[in-house]
């Protein structure tokens, strides 16, 4: 059986969480796309774990595996993998010989390029991410199977390095440093190599996973990011530069879409929106300076900055990997709608209704008003996007959750209010709700179906 988990909206939807809690029943967990730009939190009783590059799947010893689709820097896969075992996990990490390597020179590029972007700037993790796509996309990109042959590797670099270095002093006016250095990358390089061949990291993706498969094994893939912010489907350009919906989950392994597709495919939904960078979000409270566009901070008795405020310090909404405060606003429907037929939802779970609790009145961004005229859905430019105007549904509030009163009581042991919620947004996507969080840890995920089963 295979289980996609993919997020619906921009991403820390609670992705690491829930393969957490439904990983107990894989066998291999699978990263098919992005980077160490992803920050996915497991907390396993006093245990917190923030991963961004080994799969949520290590925490409970499972083998996991970066696919090809992925863009992985060695050097924080290592820092990563150190971490962990200090911590007493044995985190069993294989890495596709197709996965594109991210090198200092990529890191190096996406500082310059998100400074010389302007306006444009998609407010990146400044992982290197982007540019490795890009040469990924240009052929000129190194694999993680290059690494292991020192010719091709010499080859591939000599020209990547002099095309960047060209870039970077002449378009840029940038002062050459290691960064640009063939013999200093190549030696990083071969340090890494020696890693993985030492630990037996390097696999062929797609015959490593039909194997498995063929044998019985249950596999998940944790999709990294959310649909809004893949590069097709997403907020372009304010996006990641890689396929985060489940599409990505085929040429992200080298498994095909009736293999992907027999199984089950989650999407992760936070109950309200919350995200880190630029670029338009109609159903905004306040703002964040530097991020939300033309923001101007609000008074003090502002009552959607107050809003705003409450919700990010309770959601904790401050980001894994960057530590910028994040933007937050309501639940946008539209969103949604278009997460569920781009990934062809067959179930979700609904994250972080404890934040929620104590409020008022919860509003949901229920469609767009455009042009004089509504919508149920988002428009395909991300300028059209930002002229929409939301059209908001109203929700009674419900009282504080108590994680463990809840998680003994059931689903039923919600409060009113926020089972009327949780209904409206099942209805509208008319999909199956696996699972509702009330609290961040393991134990906090109140689960209805096993998307496994
Ligand atoms: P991911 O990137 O999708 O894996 O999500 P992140 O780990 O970046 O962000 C989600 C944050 O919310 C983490 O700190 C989680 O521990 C936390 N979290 C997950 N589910 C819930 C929930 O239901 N309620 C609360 N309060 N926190 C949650
Ligand atoms: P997880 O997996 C939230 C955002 C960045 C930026 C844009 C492009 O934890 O949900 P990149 O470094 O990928 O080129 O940045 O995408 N971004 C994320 N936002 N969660 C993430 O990952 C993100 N990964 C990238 O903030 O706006
Ligand atoms: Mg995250």
């Amino acid at each position: 059986m295979l289980v996609t988990i993919v997020g619906t909206q921009l991403g820390d939807e609670g992705k690491g969480g829930i393969v957490d809690v439904f990983g107990g029943d894989a066998d291999v967990v699978v990263r098919y796309q992005g980077g160490d730009n992803a920050g996915h939190t497991v907390v396993e009783g006093d245990e917190e774990y923030k991963l961004s590059l080994v799969p949520s799947g290590a925490v409970r010893g499972k083998v996991t595996l970066l696919g090809n689709g992925c863009v992985v820097n060695p050097a924080t896969l290592f820092d990563e993998i150190d971490a962990l075992r200090e911590r007493g996990l044995e985190p069993d990490v294989r890495v596709a010989a197709r996965a594109h390597v991210i090198l200092p020179v990529h890191r190096l590029f996406d500082g310059i390029e998100e400074v010389a972007k302007g306006d444009l700037a998609a407010g990146t993790t400044k992982r290197g991410i982007g540019p490795t796509y890009e040469d990924k996309a240009a052929r000129r990109g190194v694999r993680v199977g290059d690494l292991l042959d020192p010719e091709v590797l010499r080859e591939r670099l000599s020209y990547l390095l002099k095309q960047k270095h060209d870039i970077a002093t002449e378009v840029y006016g940038h002062e050459p440093g290691s960064e640009l250095d063939l013999e200093s990358t190549i030696e990083k390089c071969h340090e890494f190599a020696e890693r993985l061949r030492t630990e037996e990291m390097v696999v062929d993706a797609g015959p490593f996973l039909e194997e498995r498969i063929e044998a019985g094994a249950n596999v998940m893939f944790e999709g990294a990011q959310g649909t809004s912010l893949d590069i097709d489907h997403g907020i372009y350009p304010y996006v990641t530069s890689s396929n985060a919906s489940a599409g990505g989950v085929c040429t992200g392994t080298g498994l095909g879409p009736t293999t992907v597709g027999s199984g089950a495919v989650v999407g992760i939904i936070k109950a309200y929106l919350s995200r880190v960078g630029t670029g338009p979000l109609p159903t905004e409270l306040g703002g964040v300076e530097g991020q939300t566009p033309d923001y101007e901070p609000g008074s003090d008795d502002d009552e959607a900055e107050t809003l705003a405020r409450r919700i990010r310090d309770e959601g904790g909404e401050y980001g894994t990997v960057t530590n910028r405060p994040r933007r937050v606003g309501w639940l946008d429907m539209p969103m949604l709608r278009h997460a569920t037929r781009v990934n062809g939802l067959t179930g979700v779970v609904i994250n972080h209704l404890d934040v929620l609790a104590e409020l008022d009145v919860v509003r949901v961004g229920h469609s767009y008003r455009l042009d004089g005229e509504e919508r149920l859905t988002m428009p395909a430019t991300t300028e059209r996007w930002g002229d929409c105007e939301a059209v908001f549904r109203e929700f009674d509030g419900w009282p504080a959750i108590d994680p463990d009163a809840i998680t003994d009581a059931g689903y039923d042991g919600l409060p009113a209010g926020a089972r009327a919620y949780v209904a409206y947004i099942i209805d509208e996507l008319d999909v199956e709700l696996h699972a509702v969080g009330v609290g961040p840890a393991r134990d906090d995920t109140i689960v209805r179906s096993n998307p496994f089963q």
